[in-house]
Parts: C-alpha cells; sequence; structure tokens
C-alpha cells in the first residue's frame, strides 16, 4: 500500500564536545548537579565559522544519499528551528542553496523543540496535497548562540546539532544505510497552548524595538521559567502520548520503542513513570547531546537505529514539548 515513509535519514553533531566540567571555567556549576538535575554529560558546540544552516546541509546531505533521491528532485525544503541564522531568509532557503535544491519551496517552522513533529505534521499535509511531491525536513538548532552564560540554571541544558529526514509517498522498500527500513508515518498529532508563551522565550524578534548601537537585553537570550516548564512537560508529553495511541486503537504494549524530545531526563521518567511504559523502551541520548531542540527527536531515531534499538517491523512513538508552548507525537511503523 502505498503511503508516507521516511525513505532516508541524516544527522549531524558538531565535533567540539563540551563536558559539564569543561562548563565550570564558564559559570558557577558543577557535573553533580548537571547530571542530578537533567542527565546531561556532555554537549555539543558550533564551531565559530559555522551556522544553523551548514549543520543542517550536512544532515540533509546524508538523508539525501540514504535516499537515495538527488537534491534536485526535492520539492519542498522544511527547516523546524527557533535559532534561524537570520530572521529573514529563512534557514530553509539557505540550506536549499547549500545543498543545490534550486527552485523547491522553501520555508521554516518554528515550534521550538516540536518542531520536527510539526514538520512532519506539515510533510502529511503537503503529500496528501501533492502526492508526488519529495519534502526534505530538517531539524537544526544554534543554541549555544542565544544562551545567556551569566544564567546557570538555562546555559547548561543546551547543544548544537541537526538531523534531516526525506519524505515521499512510497513502499517500504529496501532497508537504508541509517534506517533498518523505510518508516511509514501512521499518525501525526500536535498541539500549543499561546497563553504560556512567556515560559520559554528567545528574543532577536522584534518584540523589542532596538535602534543601531544598542546593547542587547537580557531578554535577546533564552529565558525559561524551568519549574513551569518542567510541570507542563510532563502534563502534556503524557496526554499527547494517551491521545495518539487512542485514536490508532493502540496501546503502550504495541509499542516497541518510545523517543521523547530529550530535554531533561527526569522529565522522560515522569513520563515514563505516568505511562508506566518499561524502562528499556524509552530511548535516551542527552547525556551526550543535551537538549538540542527541533534536532533532539530526529537525532533520536538516528542513534536509536544505529543501536539496533529500532529494527524491521519495530513500531516507535515519539513525543515533543517546547516554547510556544507547543506539544506533538507521532508513530512510526518500520
Ligand atoms: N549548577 C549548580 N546549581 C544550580 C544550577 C547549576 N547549573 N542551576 C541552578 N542551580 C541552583 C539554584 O541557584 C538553586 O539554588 P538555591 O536553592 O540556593 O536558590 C537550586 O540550584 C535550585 O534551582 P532551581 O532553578 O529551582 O532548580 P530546578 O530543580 O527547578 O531545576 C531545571 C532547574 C533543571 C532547569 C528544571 O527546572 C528543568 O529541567 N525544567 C525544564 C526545563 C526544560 O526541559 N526546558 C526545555 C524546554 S524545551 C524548548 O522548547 C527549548
Amino acid at each position: 500500500m502505498t503511503a508516507i515513509h521516511i525513505q532516508g535519514l541524516g544527522t549531524y553533531v558538531p565535533e567540539r564536545r563540551i563536558t559539564n566540567v569543561d562548563l565550570m571555567s564558564r559559570v558557577d556549576t558543577n557535573d553533580e548537579w548537571i547530571v542530578s538535575r537533567t542527565g546531561i554529560k556532555a554537549r555539543h558546540m558550533l564551531a565559530e565559522d559555522e551556522n544553523g544552516s551548514d549543520a543542517a546541509a550536512k544532515a540533509a546531505l546524508c538523508a539525501l544519499e540514504d535516499a537515495g533521491i538527488e537534491a534536485g528532485e526535492i520539492t519542498h525544503v522544511l527547516a523546524a528551528t527557533c535559532t534561524p541564522d537570520y530572521l529573514c531568509p529563512s534557514t530553509a532557503c539557505i540550506l536549499s542553496g547549500k545543498i543545490g535544491s534550486h527552485g523547491a519551496a522553501a520555508f521554516d517552522l518554528n515550534a521550538a523543540c516540536t518542531g520536527f513533529i510539526y514538520g512532519l505534521e506539515t510533510a502529511r499535509g503537503l503529500l496528501a496535497a501533492a502526492p508526488d511531491a519529495k519534502i526534505l525536513l530538517v531539524g537544526t538548532e544554534a543554541f549555544t548562540r542565544r544562551l545567556n552564560w551569566n544564567d546557570r540554571t538555562t546555559c547548561i541544558l543546551f547543544g548544537d546539532g541537526a538531523a534531516a529526514v526525506v519524505l515521499t509517498n512510497g513502499e517500504a522498500g529496501r532497508p537504508r544505510k541509517r534506517l533498518p527500513a523505510a518508516a511509514r508515518l501512521r499518525d501525526v498529532r500536535c498541539g500549543a497552548d499561546g497563553r504560556q508563551y512567556a515560559l520559554l522565550t528567545v528574543g532577536g524578534g522584534t518584540a523589542r524595538d532596538y535602534r543601531p548601537g544598542d546593547p542587547v537585553q537580557d531578554d535577546f537570550y533564552l529565558q525559561m521559567q524551568g519549574r513551569e516548564v518542567y510541570k507542563l512537560a510532563v502534563r502534556s508529553l503524557s496526554a499527547v502520548c494517551e491521545e495518539i495511541l487512542e485514536r490508532n486503537g493502540l496501546t503502550l504494549d504495541d509499542i516497541d520503542l518510545f523517543i521523547p524530545h530529550q530535554a531533561n531526563l527526569r522529565i522522560i521518567e515522569a513520563v515514563g513513570d505516568r505511562l508506566k511504559l518499561a524502562a528499556d523502551k524509552i530511548f535516551v541520548n542527552l547525556d551526550e547531546y543535551g537538549n538540542t531542540s527541533a534536532a533532539s527527536i530526529p537525532l533520536g531515531i538516528g542513534d536509536a537505529c544505529a543501536q539496533a534499538r529500532i529494527l524491521p517491523g519495530s513500531r516507535v512513538l515519539l513525543s515533543a514539548f517546547g516554547g510556544g508552548f507547543t506539544w506533538g507525537a507521532a508513530l512510526l511503523e518500520f
């Protein structure tokens, strides 16, 4: 049966690795506090001459190779990011120029850390309207460029990275280099509560009227009310997982692997407890990358495939939450 499939996947994490101990030279913190409160041990940081669009291009070229599709065949380039190179033009346009998808529609999509799931929802709509579309969806973030290094409660949490998938209507087909099989996108569910927008903001937009030469204010950087985000995250992740399973007539027994947004191990464990999900069904890689926002879910898919935690026939539940406040879940069948 023809259905929407992920035909290829690529990931890119910058070489520069910053451990918790490395952070101690920048901010008053320690490895024990960060590991016990978050589970994070390291994060990766873009090189000075590298932008989010460069990371996206590296991930995208791997995904295209994996899918066996040329950049020139792509009809739509979608970049999920909340740390774009510029407010305008979009990172998707810059990415498209870098990989050679000239003529393809290109636009950014900002749902913060839920960006990749929103991207799947957008791709699903585009593929329903244009069944021959070939869509490149990239989650890419340069979060270390918008952290306030004077705020130890937030600057320890985030890292940079990118991951890309190619989506088309098609069959499951042959195994890929980075996927055990093409993954059918069975369902997606997205939601938001804009009343909670102030819980997590990243400045640089037009809400503040900067004049040439003005020094940047603290709200230029990521600001977060951590405790409130924590509570909402646990509630919204659990609820959207239950919702997507119910509307597909599934239970958690039918899920082989749960890949949640990698923000904080305590949030992931609390969701696992609420859902009564066995720990060995929950994928975690935030210890190595920190929170890579829109790149977190596809980086998780890539690592889970590389570790053979996803096999042909696996049913995988993805779920994320983020600034906005946004949330979402998706079901993949390999
Ligand atoms: N190192 C050492 N001590 C610290 C640090 C640090 N890095 N940060 C804070 N502390 C201290 C505080 O100063 C405070 O000390 P005090 O009691 O003497 O005043 C104490 O630790 C507790 O601080 P809290 O901020 O209350 O710590 P909390 O337990 O709430 O943990 C955290 C903070 C980890 C940020 C938590 O609230 C959290 O994980 N929230 C969710 C964040 C999240 O997932 N965000 C991603 C959103 S997704 C997106 O869209 C980007």
